[in-house]
């Protein structure tokens, strides 16, 4: 059904680009600078910080009149932009995708191919969300609250915000749809009631926030000034509806979309808060939450600590939500050929480099081969062994095998196995999600993609590192036959929704490819491996390769 919804929608209502008014102001009067300004607590990778200063002006010229500034060599480039400001220059961009040939289902030429796939999954999707901003509630007084959003509520920004969770009913229902009445969220600004009710055509939990601002109220009293709130949360937070935080691939939606929410709002300050909105009585299973500290400084803090209060947030932001239709990742439509977004490359940097995940180097021009092994009870490698020996025999290769499992190894250790990987292996399932946070020159080598044939390759093209995966059905062999001849549509969500609506039970979906476990033949497995060592070999990033040209 949303697959339909998905598709059916695909040619005639893609995010068009209208200029709008009202686009507030990021960049050059953002955050705080002065002498003796904490350069330490910008936290950026290297490579981001031409673009930081690019959006932040007042830290540049800091800089400049600051003989101690450490990002003096920078100043040259200032002229550096992640694509999505107003002020940046084609030439000047983060990056540019790169695409091989032309989708004629979306587009006649190559560069209008690298176009509509920079606006699908690169900052060109962050810079259309800019210019889709409006002003809902407009301030008339400078101490006044104010609502901006993005086309069908997907973002917004509030200040001097007004939540009343005082009769606040929770159950079982994550994200209910009802929980305000009129005057229990608002602001004391002017209300565009016309256009904030105009936007629910996406009313949806992870698509849209109308479900929670559609009672946006007018208040005649300014909820702070006036002493109206029982807490005021001085620093800026994010609000964020998490979607399944037991699952990689599902999780790192969420990440994602607080990184590019951050983009859209152009500020990356770790001392905010990110507040959890969820509605029901549940705690929330997270097995990937040291990835947090790559965001906050503090602890994720549940809407529920609020319950029973009226509490007004100085500034929060609504994120950018993890199913959003034509959003990023999941189920994201992509034009075909194109690879390779600075926006992934860029989330992946940040967050390595804010858990400092470091690269260690392959040494010698050793080839570094991670076996990621599964312990459920299916899409287990039946023949690792044999395999893992077969790799063995190449010299060049020093393998590992492991098992991911959180109890046994933190999530961080598992990004710095990963990080520290040049080709990656492992069967169909959210553990490749791991793929973003390999080396710009790795491959990723999905052993069988049980017939879902879009998920983890959109990912590794979005990401930019090589992908390859079993091609020969007759040189595959399931422990039983008749569930992996069984075939069902090869979407990422045909069975993880479903998954994730059971709470991780086995689905119900009688026989299926993904149900079972499989050996390989070991020739045909070692022809693979070979190929994607040398994309590696060949990548021009890859630390050795000057030396191999010399050889
Ligand atoms: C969003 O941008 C505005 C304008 O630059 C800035 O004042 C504010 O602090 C930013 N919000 C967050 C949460 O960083
Ligand atoms: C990374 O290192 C910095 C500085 O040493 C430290 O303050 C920070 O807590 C570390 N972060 C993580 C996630 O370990
Ligand atoms: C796959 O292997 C696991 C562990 O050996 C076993 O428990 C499971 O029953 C196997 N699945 C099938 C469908 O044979």
């Amino acid at each position: 059904m949303i697959m339909l919804l998905v598709f059916g929608m695909l040619l005639h209502d893609l995010p068009l680009s209208r200029p709008q008014e009202a686009s507030p102001q990021v960049g050059a009067e953002g955050a705080q600078g002065g002498p003796g300004f904490d350069y330490a607590s910008i936290r950026l990778p290297e490579e981001h910080i031409p673009f930081f200063l690019h959006n932040n002006g007042h830290v540049a010229s800091v800089c400049k009149k600051d003989p101690h500034c450490p990002y003096k060599k920078h100043l040259e480039n200032l002229k550096y932009c992640w694509g999505y400001e107003e002020s940046c220059r084609p030439e000047f961009r983060f990056s540019y995708p790169v695409c091989t040939y032309v989708d004629m289902g979306w587009t006649d030429t190559l560069e209008s191919a690298r176009d509509t796939f920079w606006e699908q999954a690169d900052f060109g999707y962050a810079g259309a969300r800019r210019r889709e901003l409006r002003e809902l509630c407009r301030p008339e007084q400078t101490s006044d609250s104010s609502l901006v959003c993005s086309r069908y509520l997907q973002y917004c920004r509030a200040t001097n915000l007004y939540l009343d969770l005082r009769n606040i009913k929770r159950n079982h229902d994550r994200f209910q749809e009802d929980v305000f009445q009129t005057g229990e969220i608002g602001g004391h600004c002017k209300l565009d009631v016309h256009t904030l009710m105009s936007e629910g055509q996406r009313k949806s939990p992870l698509q849209s926030w109308f479900a929670e601002l559609q009672s946006y109220t007018q208040l005649n009293f300014r909820p702070i000034e006036d002493a109206k709130c029982d807490i005021v949360v001085e620093k800026p937070a994010y609000f964020m509806k998490l979607d399944a935080g037991v699952n990689m691939y599902h999780h790192f939606c969420d990440f994602l979309n607080l990184y590019l929410t951050q983009h859209v709002n152009n500020s990356f300050s770790t001392d905010v808060y990110v507040v959890m909105w969820d509605t029901s009585t549940y705690g929330y299973g997270d097995l990937f939450s040291d990835t947090w500290k790559a965001f906050t400084d503090y602890d994720v803090i549940h809407l529920k600590t609020y319950d029973s209060k009226r509490v007004c947030f100085k500034e929060a932001i609504f994120s950018l939500l993890p199913r959003m239709r034509y959003g990023l990742f999941y189920n994201t439509p992509l034009i075909s050929g194109c690879h390779s977004t600075g926006l992934f490359r860029a989330f992946s940097q940040h967050v390595l480099h804010r858990l400092n995940i470091t690269q260690e180097g392959p040494k010698d021009g050793k080839i570094r081969v991670t076996i990621l092994a599964r312990s459920t009870e299916y899409r287990k490698i039946l023949n690792q062994n044999e395999l893992v020996n077969a790799l063995k025999t190449v010299s060049t290769f020093e393998v590992q095998i492991v098992d991911y499992k959180y109890k046994e190894l933190g999530f961080l250790d598992q990004l710095r196995i990963t990080h520290n990987t040049d080709i990656f292996i492992g069967m169909h399932g959210a553990g490749l999600t791991h793929l973003l946070f390999l080396p710009d020159w790795a491959a990723v080598f999905e052993l069988y993609n049980c017939g879902d044939q879009r998920c983890y390759l959109d990912l590794a093209r979005l990401r930019g590192v090589h992908y390859v995966t079993w091609r020969r059905q007759n040189k595959v062999f399931p422990q039983d036959k008749a569930s992996a001849m069984a075939k069902l549509p090869g979407f990422c969500f045909s069975v993880r929704v479903k998954c994730v609506v059971m709470n991780g039970h086995h689905p119900t979906l009688g026989e299926h490819p993904k149900f079972t476990n499989y050996s390989f033949d070991v020739e045909e497995f070692m022809d693979l491996v070979l190929q994607a060592a040398e994309h590696v070999s060949r990548h021009p990033k890859w630390p050795w390769r000057s030396r191999r040209d010399e050889l």
